[in-house]
């Protein structure tokens, strides 16, 4: 088997509960037109009581395998992508792991907010190259509903619930091309959702709630200048060329972010995959849901060459480059 890494297994998951943007209307000082206009969001799944980041990402893990026909036992690790887990420990890879029968695989969860598949699936892949393991299962879930405060209009409107899996294997062929990460802490007060561990002085600040904070027009221009950036760098890095690339699959956080993203990039708006529309922003399943689709619709096809590309809390970001196959 060789030490390349490609996508043999994809599966995604999200709750059946439809909320519209008329629905958030009975909630919060909000308008269909303005949440449509400014983020290009008509609706989004939310999770049920019962539903959690574990169960979404066994559900989307189990249609991975399924594709791929690889059985659980095969698995030799598992990383889960989360930032809103239903424990903070265990991991939320180790309930995967379980819940699969995937007997022989080590699990961890990566915290690298929206960012966190691109960085799981970089990782996932750095696992094959070494030639440790032959077949790594990622999955991004997140249930945002839970870390939302339902009275902020600026935040409650933009996000949704749901979760996708890959799995990747070994193979002699090139499917990962390349991949580029980045961090900027400095911007960690633009978002962020207070831990358990907050300070007496930040529990206080926080009233005893825990609801994500974001900073909306310093996160939008980040997200802009640095999708642009950190696409081209894993493209040049990949040894293409732009107009090689047949398909963008951006974080799916904003209509606009994507389309000013693409426009800096010279694409055009047929070459990048949004469905923000059905979703909205589900930070860390966003990717893995929009490439499920991709590859369901025939967006993405054999030989195709598709830049994955993310942004979020950290500051964080990465793209990764890869050739379907
Ligand atoms: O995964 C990464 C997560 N985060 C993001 O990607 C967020 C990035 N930022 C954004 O997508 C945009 O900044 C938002 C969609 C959050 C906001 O859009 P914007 O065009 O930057 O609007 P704004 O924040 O400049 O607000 C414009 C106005 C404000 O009113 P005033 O101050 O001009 O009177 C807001 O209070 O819109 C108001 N507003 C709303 N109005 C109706 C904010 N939220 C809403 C709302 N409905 N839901």
């Amino acid at each position: 088997m060789g030490r390349h890494a490609g996508i043999t297994g994809w599966g995604m998951y999200v709750p059946q509960r439809v909320v519209t943007n008329q629905e958030l209307e009975a909630l919060v000082h909000t308008t269909d037109a303005w949440i449509l206009a400014r983020t290009g969001i008509r609706e989004r799944h939310i999770a049920a009581d019962h539903e959690t980041a574990s169960s979404m990402a066994i559900a989307a893990s189990r249609e991975a395998l399924e594709r791929a026909s690889l059985a659980p036992e095969a698995l030799d690790l598992v990383i889960a992508a989360t930032v809103t887990p239903e424990r903070l420990f265990p991991a939320t890879a180790s309930v995967v792991q379980h819940a699969l029968g995937a007997n022989r695989a080590a699990a961890f969860d990566l915290n690298a907010a929206c960012s966190g598949f691109v960085y799981a699936l970089a990782t996932a892949w750095q696992f094959i190259a070494s030639g440790a393991y032959q077949n790594v299962l990622v999955v991004g879930s997140e249930v945002y509903s839970r870390i939302l405060d339902w009275e902020d209009r600026a935040t409650c409107v933009l996000f949704g619930d749901g979760a996708g899996a890959v799995l990747l294997q070994a193979q002699e062929r090139p499917g990962l091309l390349s991949f580029v990460l980045g961090s900027d802490g400095g911007g960690a007060d633009l978002l962020y959702v207070p831990g358990l561990g907050a300070s007496p002085v930040e529990r206080a600040r926080q009233d005893g709630r825990y609801h994500l904070q974001m900073n909306g027009r310093e996160v939008f221009r980040f997200a802009v200048s640095i999708m642009a950036d950190v696409s081209r760098q894993a493209v040049a890095e990949a040894g293409l060329e732009m107009e090689h690339v047949e398909l963008l699959i951006p974080h799916q956080a904003n209509r606009r972010i994507i389309l000013a993203a693409a426009k800096a990039l010279g694409l055009a708006p047929e070459r990048v995959l949004i469905n923000v529309d059905r979703y909205g922003n589900t930070s860390a399943a966003s990717i893995p849901i929009a490439l499920c689709e991709a590859v369901q619709s025939g967006c993405l096809k054999r030989g195709d060459h598709a830049v994955l590309v993310g942004f979020g809390g950290g500051l964080s970001w990465g793209a990764l480059a890869l050739e379907w196959s």
